[in-house]
């Protein structure tokens, strides 16, 4: 989609001021980048409008740019923005804050969630800080030790062991859980091979915790014990890109793939709202519900026009989509910048009260508390397992690989501790979250694994190029967010099982 002058203002009410802000912003920011994103930005087929929920083309571009030379060094790059700005038409429902078109008009779904039965999953309280963990081993990247998965138990370090600090092996041997371009329910953005990537690499690289080893994901046993439940992954499109891997990985091994499908027949992800997808065979369904901040977005009037606000004291109304879920997975992060939430001015809401200015850490820490009170309320912890995502960590950056700073060309991961970035302080502010929480959630710590990473994002195939000069200009618009699918969300659903399995009693257990 061109970025045309009537398509912006489209989008300029009610939600006008953050937009125009944001679009200003950012029209700023190109104007800062070289020639050849400005010129692609406002000519090419890509970009920008803001505040919506994904789209048919959506772009990824480094609102801080990232130039090569940057006088910090390599290690600098913007890890708390999120680059991704995404064009969309879906956002009209949103606006109206009007939820009916946010259902799908299937009438199955709501049958099929309702009789979800009430089956007990029992489940341990998550060591969310794992004493057991060895994390002072050197080689972050290094050959695989013919390594065979153990059976989770057999080694007494398994229940001890922190999945989460580890490093990439290369996996020679094994093969990845399906093959690049053979699942038709991944996303194009994310379909990096039916979109010309070339290299595979990326594909062959396993994580391995330090203290333990983890299991394969089984994925006829992860049915088997997800039979008769729901499996719902809420958030934003780093979550949908998580979402789809697990469709995937489980589609896999099943026999009869047409038992497999969306139950709304719907195709494209990206709109706000519920997508399931139902194991016939296994009686189960898999889901993904869009809610980038997981509280409310909302609008606050005044004498002189409304403007959009963030509800921090709320949840999003998407609750009612997923409260009965059996396995929750949570995200949210990447919304939370200035670029996307009106530089924190004006925007923040919490009952009568709009914040003239609120910090986005601090807005974060209290959207979580919001998150952790309505679970604590909501969820029975004897029936369901609560997940939490970790940040998943972006790679717009300058350094020795290339000149654009960007992530294009990168075939292998960071191989150098120096390289990566610290512990993002939003996942710091979640901890302290956590601690309060009462509910036992289990904490998947991802920031790290996906640091080292820079190899694994879709860059410049995020869709598939016509002609050569339409890629040429595509290599100033990257995608350097969401994960190239084989990829790096098939460990994190790897993780959530290994995880799954550890905590797990009743059905989880052994
Ligand atoms: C980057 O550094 C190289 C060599 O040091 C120099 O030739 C080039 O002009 C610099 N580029 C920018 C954008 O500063
Ligand atoms: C909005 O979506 C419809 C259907 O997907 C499409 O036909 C139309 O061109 C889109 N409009 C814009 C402005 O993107
Ligand atoms: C499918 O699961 C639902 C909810 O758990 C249950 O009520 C129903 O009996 C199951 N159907 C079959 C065929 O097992
Ligand atoms: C469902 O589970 C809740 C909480 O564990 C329990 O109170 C309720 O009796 C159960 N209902 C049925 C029909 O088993
Ligand atoms: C996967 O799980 C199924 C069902 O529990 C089991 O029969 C099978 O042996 C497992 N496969 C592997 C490779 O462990
Ligand atoms: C709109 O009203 C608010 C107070 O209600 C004020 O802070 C703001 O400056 C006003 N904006 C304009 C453009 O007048
Ligand atoms: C990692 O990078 C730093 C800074 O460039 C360098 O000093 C160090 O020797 C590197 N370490 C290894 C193991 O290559
Ligand atoms: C998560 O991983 C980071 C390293 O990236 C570590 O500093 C932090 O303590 C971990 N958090 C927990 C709760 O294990």
């Amino acid at each position: 989609m061109d970025v045309k002058k009537h398509g912006l203002s489209e989008h300029l009410s009610p939600r006008g001021k953050a937009v125009s802000r944001l679009v200003w912003g950012l029209v700023a920011s190109l104007i800062v980048l070289t020639g050849l994103l400005l010129n692609n930005s406002l000519n090419g087929p890509a970009v920008v409008v803001v505040g919506s929920y994904s789209a048919s083309i959506a772009t990824a571009v480094p609102l801080r740019p990232s130039v090569a030379n940057v006088t910090e060094g390599p290690r600098q790059r913007p890890v708390d923005t999120e680059e991704k700005i995404e064009t969309d038409n879906a956002s009209k429902v949103i606006e109206n804050g009007n939820l009916d078109g946010l259902f799908p008009e299937n009438p199955q779904l709501g049958n099929f969630y309702e009789s979800v039965k009430n089956e007990t999953l029992v489940v341990g309280i998550a060591n969310a800080n794992n004493e057991g963990s060895s994390s002072n081993k050197e080689g972050n990247v290094g050959e695989d030790k013919a390594m065979e998965p153990k059976d989770p138990g057999a080694d007494g370090s398994f229940e001890a062991c922190d999945f989460f600090d580890g490093r990439w092996v290369r996996n020679g041997r094994s093969k990845p859980y399906y093959r690049p371009g053979s699942c038709p329910y991944i996303d194009k953005d994310f379909d990096c091979r039916r979109n010309g990537r070339p290299d595979n690499g990326y594909i062959k690289w396993k994580w391995q915790p330090n203290g333990c080893d983890i299991p394969r994901l089984n994925a006829t046993d992860f049915l088997e014990k997800l039979r008769g439940k729901r499996l719902v992954y809420i958030g934003d499109s780093l979550n949908r890109n998580m979402w789809e891997s697990m469709v995937c990985i489980l589609r896999r091994s099943v026999k009869k793939k047409k038992r497999v499908y969306e139950i709304s027949g719907r195709s494209d992800f990206k709109k706000k709202g519920i997508y399931a997808f139902r194991f016939e065979d296994y009686n189960c369904s898999v889901d993904f519900v869009a809610a980038p901040f997981l509280v409310k977005e909302s609008s606050f009037k005044r004498e002189n026009g409304s403007i959009e606000t963030l509800r921090l004291d709320l949840m999003d109304p998407a609750t009612s989509m997923y409260r009965d879920a059996d396995l929750m997975v949570f995200n949210t992060g990447h919304w939370w910048t200035h670029e996307k939430t009106s530089k924190g001015e004006d925007y923040y809401q919490e009952g009568d009260h709009v914040y003239p200015r609120l910090k986005v850490l601090k807005a974060y820490q209290k959207a979580l508390s919001t998150w952790s009170r309505w679970v604590d309320k909501n969820v029975d912890s004897s029936r369901t397992q609560v997940f939490f995502r970790g940040y998943s960590v972006t790679h717009f950056w300058g350094g020795q690989w290339n000149s654009g700073g960007q992530c294009h060309q990168e075939t292998e991961p960071i191989a150098n501790k120096t390289y990566l970035t610290n512990y993002p302080s939003k996942m710091r502010a979640l901890e302290h979250v956590l601690e309060k929480t009462n509910t036992p959630v289990i904490y998947l710590n991802v920031s790290r694994l996906t640091d080292y990473r820079k190899d694994a994002h879709p860059s410049i195939y995020r869709r598939e190029y016509k002609t050569e000069e339409e890629r040429n200009r595509a290599v100033g618009a990257q995608d350097c967010s969401h994960w190239c699918l084989p990829g790096v969300p098939d460990t994190w659903n790897e993780l959530l099982y290994a995880s799954l399995l550890r905590a797990g009693k009743g059905i989880w257990g052994n």
